[in-house]
């Protein structure tokens, strides 16, 4: 019985029909719904001896997290009978997923097949490829 389910939500349009799928997935099981949009902050990465370093991202600012808020605020509004709690969370996307999907033991993590990257070189996206690797419970990967 499926009873919590936690979605993924980057604010791409493929993750709020994933979103959008997992809100009716709650309807027929009166599961309850946590939405988590993970901000990416930056990982340092050494790129040899004499070069130095890169890193993966900007510096995330409170404006950041106010706008993650408002996207995950505003599909939980779509739906007002659902149960939905909403999260912003800091860190590497999957990481963040897979250990709060454990954490919450949900019975269910659905995120979308792509996401802001629309380049098709892969099916999947990296942070969908690694929560279907990595998660502690069954991945539903939407794709539409
Ligand atoms: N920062 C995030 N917070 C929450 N969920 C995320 C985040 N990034 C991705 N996801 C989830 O993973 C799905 C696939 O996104 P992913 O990032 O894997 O694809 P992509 O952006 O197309 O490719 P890549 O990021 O590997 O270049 C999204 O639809 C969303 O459900
Ligand atoms: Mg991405």
């Amino acid at each position: 019985m499926v009873q919590h389910i936690l979605v993924g939500v980057d604010g791409s349009h493929p993750s709020v029909e994933a979103a959008h799928y997992a809100m009716g997935l709650a309807e027929q099981t009166h599961a309850k719904l946590t939405f988590v949009f993970v901000i990416e902050t930056p990982q340092v990465i050494p790129v040899g001896p004499l070069s130095g370093y890169v890193t993966t991202s900007a510096p995330r600012s409170q404006e950041d997290v106010k706008k993650a808020e408002a996207i995950v605020e505003q599909i939980a509004r779509e739906k007002p009978a659902l149960a939905v709690t909403t999260r912003v969370e800091l860190g590497t996307p999957a990481e963040v997923m897979c250990e709060l999907a454990g954490q919450l033991e949900v019975d269910l993590l659905v995120v979308g097949a792509r996401g802001h990257n629309a380049a098709q070189r892969f099916l999947i996206g990296s942070v969908s490829d690694r929560v279907v690797h990595h998660a502690p419970c069954p991945v539903l990967v939407v794709r539409r």
